[in-house]
């Protein structure tokens, strides 16, 4: 039986107790809306952890001004579903007055990544879930936290976060979860219409695109980001496309000549859906 837990004390007493038992705590941290990506995680954590815990909250501090919280997908009864199939024995849904009281003042802010890739175009963006993620180790107590590569910068800040401040978590990253043709992933699918849906393969395809042609020998950033580029600009319903970067995966540098393991990313608006991906080269 899946339990729910709507408040921080609850949740902590639960965790205390669970290390007093010893219980090795898997944590898998979400803004809801799950799909199979989200419970890869949950997969990932049962597999290592006695207890599974996940967190439902859609962080208001991690959104801009213009961006999407008020239309973010929510559907609590759907995802305790799920969580019940697969086997969850925790979901701690806290409220955003609970997490961020009158008077709130205290935010994790890193110095270097969070201004690049996605945080170039985010201002704030990692701060809000530096902050939100620190909160949630603290009530949760995980051994072993889950996140996706789907979310690849994001990944390699929450590692340097906790790096840099010494937690005591194990910060696990694992795979993206694709559609049977190729499309990553996301709560944020929702948004889109049929055909926008179509567009959207534009994505994945300008990715593995650019695998194929580094496996072929080019290795020219420039020339790969090209012809992704004129890929996607082939798919109608595309609005912008925000960045395309092929970079270092921990520095997240861009490359002048790319090598085997860099990390291609990009961020693009289909109608008025962002969407992003990456992929390992
Ligand atoms: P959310 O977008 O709900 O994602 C929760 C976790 O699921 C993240 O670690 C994300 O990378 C992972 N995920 C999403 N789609 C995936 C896919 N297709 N394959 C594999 N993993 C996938 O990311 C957040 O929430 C928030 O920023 C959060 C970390 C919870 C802080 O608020």
């Amino acid at each position: 039986m899946t339990k729910l837990i709507k408040t921080i004390n609850e949740m902590k007493k639960i965790s205390k107790s669970l290390k007093l038992q010893n219980k090795k705590i898997g944590f898998v941290p979400t803004m809801g809306y799950l799909h199979k990506g989200h419970l890869s995680l949950v997969e990932c954590s049962k597999k290592e952890n006695d207890i599974t815990v996940v967190s439902i909250f859609v962080n208001p501090t991690q959104f801009g001004e213009n961006e999407d919280f008020d239309k973010y997908p929510r559907d609590l009864e759907r995802d305790l579903k799920l969580c019940e199939d697969a086997g969850v024995d925790y979901v701690f849904a806290p409220r955003a007055s609970e997490m961020y009281p009158e008077g709130y003042s205290t935010y994790v802010i890193m110095e270097t990544l969070t201004d690049k890739l996605c945080g170039k175009y985010r201002p704030g963006h990692f701060k809000g879930v530096l902050t939100v993620v620190n909160k949630l180790f603290n009530i949760v107590q995980p051994d072993n936290a889950y996140f996706g590569e789907k979310d690849y910068q994001q990944l390699i800040i929450i590692k340097k976060m906790v790096e840099d401040l010494n937690m005591n978590v194990n910060v696990v990253g694992c795979p993206i979860v694709r559609e049977e043709d190729g499309l990553a992933m996301s709560s944020r699918n929702k948004y889109l219409s049929e055909e926008e849906r179509k567009s959207a393969l534009s994505l994945s395809k300008a990715l593995f695109l650019a695998k194929e042609l580094f496996e072929k020998g080019e290795t020219n950033p420039q020339k790969l980001k090209e012809e992704m580029k004129k890929l996607i600009l082939s798919y109608p319903l595309v609005k912008e496309i925000q960045y395309i970067e092929i970079v270092d995966p921990i520095t997240l540098e861009e490359k002048q000549k790319v090598e085997k393991g860099d990390r291609v990313l990009l961020a693009v608006f289909v109608g008025d859906t962002r969407l992003i991906d990456n992929i390992k080269l």
